[in-house]
């Protein structure tokens, strides 16, 4: 009888499916332009800048309904859904566009001629924490303030005491917390509830400053892990909201959001980052850092706001994420020492190796997927694949312009450039991979694989392949299955790909 309830329990909750939209907080203002319902439900929209959001989780297998109201208009003349590769079949009734998802995915959707909804669809939590018991320090407990009333030190409290029980978690409930500098703590996780909102005030008098940016102003850190520290994890469906617009135009100061440094094991799954005003992820000096369902929402009129770089680092996975930016959507990079952005880098320049981005998806106005400008020490290993650029400049490039080192063994595999548009630093194409010289050395550029990549449009100007001469190159380049505009069979030679701007080259091959 027992078993036979338990197995009823279970069959109703497989069969009914669930659909978590997290409480909007009361800092943001709903989307004016759109709703969104799914199985029947309303979810919790955000008006934002440039385009507006929602964030939710649903369960997989089942097809799932999804009714986008477009909310000041009466009917649907155009629509777009990206990924355009996905196989969603949509169909309009009235204001609404209507389809159904089975998996999870992160959506870019614009009607008629309104700006984009960007609809963030999660796969459930593994195993969130309870909100309290044992190896579970709740901010609350540490007096933080979650009424956004004041600057709380409360969570740094809760991960100094946590710190003192390795492998136990950090709780952030629901709420507004404005906090100074975060330093997460060794074998520590710091769990971020759905609806919980981590904000930076924007002043730099509550923090501290590590660096400063020519041309842009002095900046810190904000939530960093400590030096050699290991398997710290930041988790959760919360938000960290960089105030970056705010903090730029109102203060001059500029922060990296969430700075993984010399750490081994990191561990990023979930939260929501938003408003960056610098370049906000970067994993500098690690080893084996994993980032998963990973959603970077930054204004498109905030300076050099990157999405993710990847600095300096061995074996790093990026995985199922979406990253909106004015500046370079992914991106790896290697810097000198002690200059700049790198004073407080804990260790000489290190090589990185290793990074592998899968299942991306790509929407900024300069580069979509990018090794460089720094390559002040070696970047071997580098793979981009089964992604998408929904906009771009550049859709994906090597732009070696600082440093003497090399950059080698890079793979494009599987990547859908839907759009380009607009241009950067005199660039506008599907591919661009160049050797420049600043005065800051130059270096070589081999063993770089293009494979299977259906390009939507060509861009402004050319492709471009130069090296900058005979001991930095660009070599050995093989293009294999790359699909101009409409074409159903691969293009096999260069000028079909639009790659005009060749020199300083050897070992290039186009296999069709
Ligand atoms: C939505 O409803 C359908 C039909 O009842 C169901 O099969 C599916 O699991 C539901 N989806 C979710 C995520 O609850
Ligand atoms: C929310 O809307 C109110 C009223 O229009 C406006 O004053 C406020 O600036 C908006 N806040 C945000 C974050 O957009
Ligand atoms: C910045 O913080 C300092 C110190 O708390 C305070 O005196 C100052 O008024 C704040 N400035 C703004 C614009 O909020
Ligand atoms: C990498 O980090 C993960 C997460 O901390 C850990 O489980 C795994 O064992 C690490 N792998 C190696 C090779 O150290
Ligand atoms: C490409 O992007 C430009 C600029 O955002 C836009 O005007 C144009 O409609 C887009 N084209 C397609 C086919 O989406
Ligand atoms: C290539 O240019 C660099 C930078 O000017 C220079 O240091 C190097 O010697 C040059 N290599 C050759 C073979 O001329």
């Amino acid at each position: 009888m027992l078993a036979c309830t338990i197995f009823l329990s279970l069959w109703f909750w497989l069969a009914s499916g669930a659909v978590v939209s997290y409480p909007r907080p009361a800092i943001y203002n709903k989307s004016a332009k759109y709703s969104l319902k799914v199985n029947g439900t309303y979810m919790y929209t955000v008006s934002y800048a440039g385009y507006d959001y929602v964030q939710l989780t649903m369960d997989q297998g089942h097809a799932t309904e999804f009714r986008i109201a477009v909310v000041q208009e009466t009917s649907i003349t155009s629509y777009n859904i990206s990924p355009k590769q996905l196989p969603i079949h949509a169909t309009t009734d009235g204001n609404e566009l209507v389809f159904s998802l089975v998996d999870a995915h992160y959506l870019i959707v614009t009607i008629n001629d309104v700006k984009e909804f960007v609809i963030l669809i999660d796969p459930p939590e593994v195993n969130p924490p309870s909100s309290s018991g044992s190896g579970i320090f709740n901010v609350l407990d540490y007096g933080a303030d979650s009424t956004g009333g004041s600057v709380t030190s409360g969570i740094q409290q809760a991960m100094d005491a946590a710190a003192g029980s390795p492998g136990s978690t950090v709780y952030v409930p629901p709420g507004l917390y404005y906090i100074g500098n975060l330093l997460l703590r060794d074998k520590t996780s710091l769990y971020l509830a759905g609806g919980s909102v981590l904000r930076f005030t924007g002043n730099s008098s509550d923090y501290t400053t590590l660096f400063t940016k020519s041309g842009v102003g002095p900046g810190t850190w904000w939530i960093q892990t400590e030096f050699k520290s290991s398997n710290i994890k930041v988790f959760g469906r919360g938000t960290i909201d960089g105030n970056g617009y705010y903090s730029l135009n109102t203060h001059t100061f500029i922060a990296d959001l969430l700075v993984p440094v010399d750490t081994t094991g990191f561990q990023f799954d979930g939260p929501l980052l938003r408003d960056g005003s610098f370049w906000t992820v970067t994993p500098i000096q690690c080893t084996n850092a994993s980032f998963k369902n990973l959603k970077i929402l930054n204004r498109q009129d905030v300076g050099q706001d990157d999405g993710i770089d990847v600095i300096e680092s061995i074996d790093v996975t990026v995985t199922r994420a979406i990253s909106i930016a004015l500046d370079d959507s992914f991106s790896t990079k290697t810097w000198p020492y002690d200059t700049g952005t790198t004073v407080p880098y804990p260790n000489p320049p290190q090589p990185l190796s290793n990074v592998v981005f899968d299942d991306c998806l790509a929407w900024t106005v300069c580069y979509g997927y990018k090794i460089g400008q720094g390559v002040y020490t070696s970047q071997d290993s580098v793979i981009f694949k089964n992604s998408v650029v929904y906009n771009a400049a550049v859709g994906l490039g090597i732009d070696h312009r600082y440093g003497t080192s090399y950059v080698n063994n890079v793979i494009f595999d599987t990547i859908d450039v839907e759009n380009l548009s607009g241009s950067n630093a005199g660039h506008a194409t599907w591919l661009a991979l160049f050797v420049e010289s600043e005065g800051a050395g130059v270096g070589p550029i081999s063993n770089v694989h293009v494979t299977n990549i259906r390009v939507r449009n060509e861009g402004m100007y050319n492709g471009i392949l130069v090296g900058y001469n005979s001991s930095s190159m660009v070599s050995d380049v093989t293009f294999t299955d790359i699909y101009m505009l409409a074409n159903t069979t691969p293009a096999t030679t260069l000028e079909q790909m639009k790659i005009l701007d060749i020199s300083q080259t050897s070992g290039i091959v186009v296999l069709g």
